[in-house]
């Protein structure tokens, strides 16, 4: 991995103190990329061939770069014929033992909600939102930042009425996000909190009241450039002191998030970005 640094004694210390998104990530899904390949056209990243071999080398060092900064990964089997599994982070929303389901936008990815549904039962966890009938694309859209705050994407895969359901799970505030640009489609591909005050975000993406409303709240935004965005680096997670993106933040941004105790490490995720995702659509926080 490019940008790899050793955890320095600060960055210990950073450890030791609140971070919020680490602690809210004790452990995490993957679906490994065995049938993955781009066979329809849903977002307008979708396009080209997938080296299957190549992919799958990418998913297993995002996996290890995700152990080795301290979360587990567990694994939920791929099906034949749902190729877009693989994208497991919109499956739902989990909150403590809770999750709401997702439902999906379009017919190409409705059938991955049974298999999901089945492992979210076979594992416990209280499902809520299946009498719904609004879109809701799960950690693609919405996220928590601390326990206290869900910041809730939607446009164009995310219905905004179904956060007021998804407010039930819990006591949280839900911060409204308005996404504005068909190429920057989920939250997760233009807004990445990495504690409770900072994010990556790409400020054209969102609408002028969305801008203004992220600006108040987080006092340590990091704008990304336009190469920076096509290049997926708001599709990150942040493990305590660790960010990991996909290849090609700019060091300005390592150097900001250096500045805020982070450390980065870059996968390169050239293979999933050819059907719309990387490093964060990957994975489910559980
Ligand atoms: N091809 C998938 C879709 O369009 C990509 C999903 C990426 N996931 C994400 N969380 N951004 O639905």
């Amino acid at each position: 991995f490019k940008g790899e640094t050793e955890v320095t004694e600060s960055n210990g210390d950073r450890d030791k103190m609140s971070r919020a998104i680490g602690k809210l990530l004790p452990r995490v899904l993957m679906v490994p990329p065995k049938y993955f390949k781009v066979e329809y056209n849903i977002n307008p990243w979708m396009g080209g061939v997938v080296d299957q071999p190549k992919a799958q080398r990418q998913w297993d060092d995002l996996r290890k770069a995700i152990e080795k900064a301290g979360v587990p990964v567990q694994t939920l089997e791929p099906v034949d014929g749902l190729p877009d599994m693989v994208f497991v982070c919109n499956s739902g929303i989990v909150h403590n033992n809770k999750v709401f389901q997702s439902k999906f936008r379009h017919k190409e990815r409705q059938g991955e909600e049974q298999h999901y549904i089945k492992w979210f039962k076979e594992n416990g966890f209280d499902i809520q939102g299946a009498d719904s009938k609004l879109c809701f694309e799960g950690g693609g859209d919405a996220c928590f930042s601390t326990p206290d705050t869900l910041w809730a994407g939607f446009g164009p895969r995310t219905d905004k009425a179904v956060y007021e359901q998804i407010a039930k799970l819990g006591k949280f505030d839900t911060v409204l996000c308005e996404l504005a640009l068909p190429n920057f489609y989920h939250l997760d591909t233009c807004f990445c909190p990495v504690d409770e005050t900072t994010a990556l975000w790409y400020p054209p993406a969102f609408s002028e009241k969305t801008r203004k409303e992220m600006s108040a709240r987080l006092p340590h935004l990091i704008a990304i450039s336009d190469a920076e965005a096509n290049a997926f680096v708001c599709n990150a997670i942040t493990i305590r002191s660790t960010v990991i993106s996909p290849i090609g933040i700019a060091k300005e941004t390592v150097n900001k998030l250096s500045d805020r105790g982070f450390n980065v490490v870059e996968c390169d995720m050239s293979e999933f970005m050819k059907a719309g995702g990387a490093c964060q659509c990957l994975v489910l926080k559980l």
